[in-house]
């Protein structure tokens, strides 16, 4: 049999078929996703129950044979655990009814990470741990601590982030404070997660995009380096496989070190073939098709992948994905048409 491995192509162990999953596999794309989400009015209420997160989780597996499972929760668990009030309302993004508007708002965090507050994630690890075949990896997740600063801030998804933008100009030390309690709480997260059986993870830094180049150093990368060093440095989770998604940061990733970062994932915008040039023999890469590809005509589909696996054929530790999270308005037909395509069917 042909070996096709996501924890071997972590290790950049040469693998006859690039491993496959999906940024955001399991989702609003699918009609089995939409009836069971129909049963729930809040999108949260919905990912506090293991085992309906153990279902989801496993539907794309079922369907389309991918070589990973993602956890089916949410980066802003923790700024909901933190208490800033989430709200998945109907027909918009997530809302933080209670977002960090000043600086006492951060000096009230909670210093410790409320753990019984996440219970239902590690819940949902151990359930999707339970129903998943021992050979598919699960991957377990957390937003970056910038990202979710930027998060609890803005209070909300937002075009120009003036709010945020802001507060980092007004208050730089307190906002140090906050990514330092936000990195502890993922780090103490992340561990939980792998506790309970997660095999990788992937850290998404999902508003990289929206700093200058100075502030994606000191608000992004630096706490993102920080947890990565915090993961290394305890027992459990000193060998763990690290992925990193940066949206479209400001920074060529080229040029970067990112120490100890198993592999990075890279956003439709990046340059794939730069980028393995740089890290051959260093990091496993993942990526990155534009998902808005899957929109097209096959011929166009198949043109797009053709090229992704020519650049990175023989690149030990490729791993294929999107290069952004799989949009609601995308036909299961296409993935599936995408994922022969990879595998030669
Ligand atoms: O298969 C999977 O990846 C499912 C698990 C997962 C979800 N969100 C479920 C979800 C993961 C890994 C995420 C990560 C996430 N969440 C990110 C980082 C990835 C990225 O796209 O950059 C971000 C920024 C969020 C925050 C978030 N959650 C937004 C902006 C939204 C609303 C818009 C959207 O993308 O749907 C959510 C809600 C959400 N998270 C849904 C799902 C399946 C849709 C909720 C619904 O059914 O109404």
């Amino acid at each position: 049999m042909k070996s096709r491995s996501l924890l071997s192509a972590l290790s950049l162990e040469p693998q006859d078929i690039p491993p496959i999953w999906l940024m955001r596999q399991a989702g609003r794309y699918l009609p089995e996703y939409q009836k069971i989400r129909q049963n729930f009015k809040n999108f949260l209420d919905m990912i506090k129950k293991p085992d309906i997160c153990a279902e989801l989780a496993m539907q794309p597996i079922n369907r389309f044979d991918l070589d990973a499972s993602i956890l089916f929760s949410d980066i802003l668990t923790i700024p909901s655990a933190l208490g800033l009030g989430l709200e998945f309302g109907e027909g918009h993004g997530p809302v933080f009814s209670k977002p960090i508007s000043s600086t006492e708002d951060i000096q009230r965090l909670p210093t410790e990470v409320p753990h019984e507050e996440l219970n239902y994630v590690y819940e949902a690890v151990l359930a999707t741990r339970k129903v998943l075949p021992s050979n598919i990896p699960l991957i377990g997740f957390c937003g970056s601590p910038w990202t979710l600063a930027a998060y609890s801030i803005e209070g909300k998804g937002s075009k120009d982030f003036h709010k945020t933008k802001k507060f980092i100009t007004n208050y730089p030390k307190e906002v140090t404070e906050l990514l330092n309690t936000l990195t502890q709480a993922c780090f103490e997260y992340l561990k939980e997660q792998v506790k309970c059986g997660v095999e990788a993870l992937q850290i998404f830094d999902s508003w990289a995009d929206i700093l200058s180049l100075q502030d994606f150093q000191n608000l992004s990368l630096n706490p993102t380096q920080k947890l990565v060093e915090l993961l290394r440095k305890d027992k459990l989770t000193s060998e763990i496989p690290i992925i990193l998604f940066e949206k479209a940061p400001p920074r060529d990733l080229t040029e970067l070190d990112l120490k100890n970062i198993t592999c990075l994932s890279l956003h439709w915008s990046q340059n794939l073939v730069m980028t393995s040039e740089r890290f051959y023999g260093i990091k496993a890469l993942q990526g990155n098709l534009d998902p808005s590809i899957l929109k097209n005509s096959d011929e166009e589909i198949e043109q797009a992948i053709q090229y992704i696996l020519n650049s990175m054929h023989g690149y030990p530790g490729f791993i294929f994905n999107l290069g952004h999270g799989i949009t609601p308005d995308i036909e299961p037909s296409k993935v599936q048409l995408m994922i022969d395509l990879v595998r030669g069917n």
